[in-house]
Formats: structure tokens, sequence, C-alpha cells
């Protein structure tokens, strides 16, 4: 589902007529860069597998509905970068800590709270930043929690610790971030004052629905454990 198999550092730069030579070894310090990244996306996913993998076999119940994850395109790097007005260099991609990124859909919001604990508090894992946009939304309406982490990656000659963004949310926040994105996308980021309204009362909406939805969990975990 997650795992891929990395890009092949497939340039003989020896071979390589000398005028591109510079240009060659920049790609494949891009190629390089982007699976030592997929690396650490592997780690995190497998821990969080092993975690909702747990949580099964103790409460015969998943926490986590899904992922999906993505190391970040040498263009949107590109981009960030120019955005952020940092100069074009290996040190500035070095610098942004969403090269590598996780989102955990959650079924429930006590889930979201849960799992991001149990990872935060694993002996190789570093929280390096905590944002909680469940508890303190965005303008938009936007919901999520999300965590910066270092993770070690062990390669053949060296460990590398390197930065993943991870955005856990139930499936109504995702369902919310998807469409309000893609809204959004298609409008060039310009919406009517109506429609981003109409978008901010739609997610307290579904807010209410997940605290709902969470109470009707908490009630049906109650018959299940008086059986
Ligand atoms: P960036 O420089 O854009 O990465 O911002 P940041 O480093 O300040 O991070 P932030 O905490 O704002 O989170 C950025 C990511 O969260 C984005 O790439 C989106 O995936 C998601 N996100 C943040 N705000 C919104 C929003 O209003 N709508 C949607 N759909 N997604 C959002
Ligand atoms: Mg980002």
């Amino acid at each position: 589902m997650i795992l891929e198999r990395s890009d092949k550092i497939d340039i003989d730069i020896d071979s390589v007529p000398m005028p591109l030579r510079d240009i060659a070894a920049e790609a494949q310090w891009f190629i390089k860069m982007r699976n030592r990244y997929r690396s650490a996306i592997k780690e995190v996913s497998t821990k969080l597998e092993i975690l909702d993998d747990e949580f099964q076999m103790k409460n015969n119940y998943t926490p986590i509905h899904h992922m999906e994850s993505r190391v970040k395109s040498v263009q949107n790097i590109m981009e960030k970068l120019q955005r952020k007005g940092f100069d074009i260099s290996k040190d500035s991609v070095r610098k942004l800590t969403d090269i590598a990124g996780i989102r955990v859909i959650c079924n429930y919001i006590n889930d979201v709270y849960d799992v991001s604990e149990l990872l935060i508090k694993q002996d190789d894992i570093d929280l390096i930043r905590k944002r909680d946009y469940i508890a303190n939304p965005k303008k938009s309406g936007y919901r999520s929690l999300h965590l910066i982490v270092t993770v070690p990656i062990f390669l053949t000659e060296s460990v590398e610790v390197l930065p993943v963004e991870i955005q856990f949310r139930t499936i109504a926040m995702d369902t919310w971030a998807s469409l309000e994105h893609e809204l959004k996308y298609k409008n060039k980021g310009d919406l009517s004052e109506d429609a981003q309204m109409e978008l901010i009362a739609c997610a307290n909406d579904l807010a209410d629905i997940d605290q709902r939805m969470q109470r009707i969990h908490k009630m049906a975990d109650g018959i299940i454990r008086e059986l």
C-alpha cells in the first residue's frame, strides 16, 4: 500500500559529456535525497501500522482508517523555496521539514490523539513541532493535528536523522480538506466571501458530527464490553 521501491540512481556521471556533468550531479543529488526521505516515510509508516495492529489485537478495533504518503516533487520543492524567499541551494532544501509527508486518516477524534501520542513516545522519534488545528482550527475552517518528527534511517555506512511531516485527521476532516483544496485549486485560490463562509459552516457541522460519532462509538463500545 505505502511501500514503494526507491528510484534507481542510474546516472553514470563519468559517462555524461563534460558540459552536462554539473547538471547530472545535481539531478543525482535530488534522486538520492528523495530516496532517503522515502525511507523515512517507510520507517514512520511501519511504526504506525504496528500501533494499529496492536490496537486491533488488544481492543479488536483499528484506529487508523487509512494512510497516504508522498515525497515532495522537485518542482514543489523549488516552488516552496521561492515562496518562502529562500535561496535555491542544497542547504535550503535540507531546511524544509515537509519533503516527507504522511497523512493518517483516523476513525474518531480520540484516535488522532491516542495514535499520535503513542508515536511521539517512541525512543527513536523526536517531536520537532506540533500544531493542533483541531483544538485551534485555521481561519479557513481547516482541522488536523500536524506533527513534525525526526526519525533515524540506517544506511549502509551512516545513520541519517530526517524530518517527516505527519497530518493526523478524522475521515470527516479529510473529506472537508480534500474538497476545499480542490475548490480552491480550481478557482486559483480565490473563492467568494460567501463560498468561504459556507465552507467554514461545513467545517463546523462536520466537527459537530465528529463529536457525535465519537459519542456513539463510546456507547457502542460500552455495549460490546458488557456482552
Ligand atoms: P506550508 O509552508 O504551506 O507547508 O505551511 P506551514 O509550514 O506553515 O504548515 P501548515 O501547518 O500551514 O500546514 C501546511 C499543510 O497543511 C498544507 O500543505 C496542507 O496540506 C494543509 N493545510 C493547511 N491549511 C489548509 C487549508 O486551509 N485547507 C486545506 N485543504 N489544507 C490545509
Ligand atoms: Mg507543507
